[in-house]
């Protein structure tokens, strides 16, 4: 009889600790409802004792967020445990998840404790927060690494504590699956009191093998697994969410186990994390890359016309990819569109639905059809939240065959339109330096990155550009069938944000610095 697979997501924890895939407080929110919808069991949302962001962050979702289970965690220290349960008393479901290295190089090298003073921190801390939270993980972290019998002490310690969730991660991504398999039937058959906690896998994908570890430790007894949307995690990434839960789904013929997971939900689920974090996966990504499901080949378009099961081993609509890419034309109206964006996971506002609509008609204007990935973009673009203090009215590069470009932009702000021109070697330079020179801001790129966004040499360019200004770093991100417009707007939209916060800057300084006068006033009248 196959047995319910707990999804633990941990994409707002482990995914967003990984460099590049950060996100604000707004988008957390945004991605939680996500994993709400695809059906998680258990979300998540943050180590509340990392920074204030990520404690308000878990409040916020756990108050908002009422069905999954909502984890939050902590170091095996007090300080870490009470503010992670702070974070989380609001919640409908909440658990505390908190972890120690119990491998020797950790013992020796990290923590310098012995062995013996790690075991009385996990009996203590999990005794905490267990007299906190009704539900408990514990992680002995890098347990691949941990010696065998010592990692069986640990999780005695913590299932005595209290501890309702037993985790074991490869931290390190270190483990082949029969090492893996077997780490969970030893645990589930030395550890005293073990019946009645749920067993939890954990991997990393710095072998490639952390789906395949998953897959191991569910033969080997667990029934929670721990992943994120697209694999994001720490260097090489974490488990993927898709690629486990269609695993479980299109061979559970030979995997003892289902999950709940609305499959439906996962190319949205993989959509919306690629729109807040900037992070594309590869095409050839298992599950949701754009490639998945594309039969390139004559031989194999032929055998899936007359049969899709002759190379493809799931559908693109149990996926929630759209099978027919290709949506809409020039002759499309508001209604289509806003019907196809529903569809895609983005219901729009009136004003929202007239932006998307403007850029929309412009993109159809050029392009022979406009695909989903098309209506993706053109949501990103017109959905920057910050107010764009400068807009573009006009866009013109030239560039010479002696080595030097020109660009020609037209800056809106407040109704006053500014105009202006700068030459330099390269014409995203150009455009750079005449955007600087309106708004008295210059900037530094620090990053810029390139890739093409929908399918054939019609796709339109999707540019994003970090840049720093007056020491400190901003982004922008825009979409563009001009690959240079792209940038100019990428890079304007980064000069906005840093312009905006500059000023709020400022203006909290300023309001400081009014205050402090006025206190200096009352205390010594006519100066000091
Ligand atoms: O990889 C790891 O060990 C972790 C733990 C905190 C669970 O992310
Ligand atoms: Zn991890």
């Amino acid at each position: 009889m196959p047995e319910k697979i707990c999804i633990f997501d941990t994409t707002l924890r482990d995914g967003e600790q990984s460099p590049g895939c950060s996100m604000n407080f707004e988008e957390k929110l945004e991605m939680a409802r996500q994993l709400d919808r695809l059906g998680v069991d258990v979300l998540e949302a943050g180590f509340p004792i990392a920074s204030e962001g990520d404690f308000e962050a878990v409040k916020a979702i756990a108050a908002e967020v009422r069905r999954p289970v909502i984890a939050a965690l902590a170091r095996a220290s007090e300080l870490d445990i009470r503010r992670a349960w702070a974070a989380l008393e609001g919640a409908e479901r909440p658990r505390i998840h908190t972890f120690i290295a119990t491998s020797d190089i950790h013992l020796q090298y990290k923590l310098r404790k012995t062995r013996a003073e790690v075991l009385k921190q996990i009996s203590d801390m999990v005794g905490l927060a267990a007299s906190l939270c009704p539900d408990v993980e514990f992680s002995p972290e890098d347990a691949g690494r941990t010696d065998r019998s010592y990692l069986i002490e640990c999780c005695h310690a913590a299932v005595e504590a209290g501890a309702t969730v037993l985790n074991l991660p490869d931290t390190v991504g270190y483990c082949i699956e029969s090492e893996y398999e077997q780490m969970f039937a030893e645990v589930k058959a030395r550890v005293p009191g073990i019946d009645g906690v749920m067993l939890s896998t954990h991997t990393h994908d710095d072998l490639g093998l952390a789906v395949a570890n998953t897959l191991a430790g569910i033969r080997g007894g667990a029934r929670q697994v721990e992943c994120t949307v697209n694999g994001i995690g720490e260097r090489a990434g974490n488990a993927a969410l898709e690629e486990i839960v269609m695993a479980l789904y299109v061979r559970r013929d030979a995997l003892p186990g289902y999950t709940d997971i609305r499959t439906e939900e996962l190319y949205a689920a993989s959509q919306l994390l690629t729109r807040l974090t900037g992070v594309a996966v590869q095409r050839n990504k298992a599950v949701v890359g754009r490639n998945a499901f594309a039969h390139e080949a004559g031989i194999h378009q032929d055998g899936v016309l007359k049969n899709a099961i002759t190379y493809e081993i799931m559908r693109p609509e149990t996926v929630g990819m759209p099978a027919n890419h290709i949506v809409l034309g020039k002759h499309s109206g508001r209604h289509a569109l806003a019907a196809r964006y529903e569809e895609l996971g983005y219901p729009l506002s009136k004003p929202e639905l007239e932006r998307a609509y403007e850029l929309f008609c412009k993109l159809a204007d050029r392009k022979k059809a406009v695909y989903d990935e098309d209506l993706i973009a053109i949501v990103d673009e017109g959905f920057e939240h910050l107010p764009e203090t400068f807009a573009i009215k006009l866009f013109q590069s030239v560039v010479s065959s002696e080595g030097h470009s020109t660009a020609t932009v037209e800056l809106e702000k407040d109704g006053e339109v500014f105009h202006d021109s700068a030459t330099a070697e390269g014409p995203c330079d150009a455009a750079f330096r005449a955007i600087d020179r309106i708004t008295g801001l210059p900037g530094t790129i620090v990053d810029l990155s390139v890739h093409t966004v929908g399918p054939g040499t019609d796709g339109v360019a999707e540019v994003a550009v970090r840049a720093r200004f007056e020491g400190r770093e901003f982004t922008g991100k825009c979409t563009s069938h001009n690959l240079v417009e792209a940038a100019a707007r990428a890079y304007l939209q980064a000069a906005n944000k840093a312009r905006y916060e500059l000023e709020r800057r400022r203006e909290a300084a300023r309001k400081t610095a009014v205050h402090t006068h006025a206190v200096v006033e009352r205390l010594f009248p006519g100066g000091y």
